[in-house]
């Protein structure tokens, strides 16, 4: 059965934990809230934006969907 690994990672615990064999894939949450191009900022390697728990769990658009990407 797969493992999915998931709770603060970033992306080079993610990629240890997968060389490792630790888990088959890792989800996140929090980063992907606050970088809706997460992969690609992996990709790069740039530095990721920092969420606002303050905008969480309130029902709405703002603080889920308007985080901008890079370059915007
Ligand atoms: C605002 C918010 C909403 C979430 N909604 C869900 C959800 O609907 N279902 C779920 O299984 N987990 C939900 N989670 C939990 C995340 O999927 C994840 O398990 C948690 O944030 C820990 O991973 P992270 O450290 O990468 O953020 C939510 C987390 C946050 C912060």
């Amino acid at each position: 059965m797969p493992m999915v690994a998931n709770g603060a990672f970033d992306a080079r615990k993610a990629e240890a934990w997968l060389e490792a064999g630790w888990c088959d894939a890792v989800a996140f949450g929090k980063p992907f809230i606050s970088n809706p191009d997460l992969v690609e900022r992996f990709r790069r390697g740039v530095p990721l934006a920092a969420w606002d728990a303050d905008t969480f769990y309130q029902g709405g658009e703002r603080g889920f969907v308007d985080y901008p990407v890079l370059g915007a």
